[in-house]
């Protein structure tokens, strides 16, 4: 596969723009040795009907997280992260433990066809390092975060000793992605200031200066819960708001990604706009961890950029498309709230996992998409087997096999999962067989 051009046939979905899917049927795709489209063909008079759809984008994921990937009890975020979270990341400086996680993190991310995410991993350099090595390897296409966290708010068994240490820590780990993947073709270091408390403003601003420096991107937390807000306030008094904390510390830019932002204020969304920062939306986790429901119908009305995260394990799953059905239905308890037009449609939701996500990442003009220049980031979706056909049963073609493909997507959404996706490619590579 990989090095040899390749021609799909087949239906092709993908989204067309925030409120409309289109649809290729009978064509074929043509993708060159560098796995790029370099052309698209209609009308091929094609007998065979495989469904191939748009690649999903993990805007925020903890990797570290995923052996507690469902386990929060009655914790909210600031008890949640030092009852399970912190234990967990620290543990995974044991790198033989950390390759165990990552690899099946990996793999099952991409057997949900996640085939882009935007991972944290630990403050451990070797082991996020590991996570570099193995994404390549696997090949996922994936930014990587070496978490800065010099507080007092996280323990002694888990912090960096210094800002001086932390900054010292991401240029390491920038410096080895550097020397595995030099033109970022699929790994790209991350700057991963955790979120405002757990970071001093001296560590702040050295990390705003690096993205000055380097053009990285950056991810951070905010305004996820309301506790935390207060201890924002508390520890940055002088600060108009949260998003001021991170904006005069130089850490707000149009490659800034924000996870959650389920509390935000007009103020502060006016600036995030003014910024072209990004927001990464994760209904999955807002809900499990009681964070609240973030507006996100308001936040596009206001022209943010969003996209999906799962936050696993903040969020219980390692699926884009939970994020996805998730985020449909956080929006109908918004709607319940007294704002219908709040509601998300498919379309709607499928578009900021894919297209919009690209954006938050900033790699609208290489994947998203089936267009001609763009990479080939793909997954093979088999529809049928969320009961959308009739499986040769003559008894069951009134009931299973008639729906539109309106429909047949709106069942893959709500109905679908690893099972569902039959194959993945990233950059024209294979990565994910097809599976019967
Ligand atoms: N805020 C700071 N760290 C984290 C984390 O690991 N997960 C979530 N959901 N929020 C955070
Ligand atoms: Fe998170």
């Amino acid at each position: 596969m990989e090095g040899q051009r390749t021609l799909f046939l087949g239906t092709f979905v993908h989204c067309q723009n925030l409120d409309s899917l289109e649809y290729f049927h009978d064509t074929g795709v043509f993708v060159d040795e560098k796995g790029t489209i370099v052309a698209v063909k209609q009308r091929c008079n094609l007998t065979i009907a495989v469904e191939t759809v748009m690649p999903e984008l993990d805007s925020h994921i903890h990797a570290s997280q995923y052996p507690n990937a469902g386990i929060f009890g009655k914790t909210t975020l600031l008890d949640w992260l030092n009852k399970y979270t912190f234990p967990l990341e620290a543990s995974l400086a044991d790198t033989d433990k950390a390759k165990k996680v990552y690899t099946r993190c990996i793999e099952r991310t991409l057997s949900h066809g996640t085939t882009t995410a935007a991972y944290y991993a630990t403050i451990s350099v070797p082991s996020t390092n590991l996570l570099a090595d193995l994404c390549l390897s696997f090949g996922q296409r994936a930014f990587i975060g070496r978490v800065c966290m010099d507080t007092d708010l996280q323990p002694d068994f888990y912090r960096d000793s210094s800002a001086e240490s932390a900054l010292a820590d991401t240029k390491a780990t920038i410096a080895h992605i550097a020397s595995i993947d030099p033109t970022h073709s699929l790994i790209c270091p991350i700057i991963t200031p955790r979120f405002a408390p757990s970071c001093s403003s001296p560590l702040m601003h050295s990390l705003g200066a690096l993205q000055k420096e380097t053009n990285l991107p950056i991810q951070t937390h905010i305004s996820e819960n309301k506790n935390e807000n207060e201890l924002v306030k508390k520890l940055f008094p002088d600060a108009a708001s949260y998003t001021d904390v991170y904006d005069s510390h130089g850490l707000l830019c149009p490659k800034t990604i924000l996870a959650h932002a389920v509390h935000i204020t007009e103020e502060e969304a006016a600036l995030i706009k003014k910024r072209q920062a990004k927001i990464s939306h994760c209904p999955a986790s807002n809900s499990a961890i009681t964070s609240g429901t973030a507006k996100v119908r308001w936040m596009l009305e206001k022209g943010l950029d969003v996209g999906l995260g799962t936050d696993m394990s903040g969020g219980y799953s390692a699926s884009i498309l939970e994020a996805a059905r998730q985020a449909l239905l956080v929006s109908r308890h918004v709607a319940m709230g007294g704002d219908d037009k709040a509601k998300l449609s498919i379309e709607e939701v499928l578009y900021l996992a894919t297209r919009g996500g690209a954006k938050v990442v900033g790699l609208e003009d290489k994947i998203g998409g089936f267009e001609v220049g763009k990479e080939w980031d793909a997954q093979l979706i088999a529809l049928g087997s969320v009961d959308n056909e009739s499986k040769g049963d003559k008894g069951l073609v009134d009931i299973f096999g008639w729906e539109s493909w309106e429909e047949k997507i709106a069942k893959w959404v709500f109905n679908g999962d690893d099972r569902t996706t039959s194959a993945v490619w990233v950059k024209g590579r294979l990565v994910v067989h097809e599976r019967q």
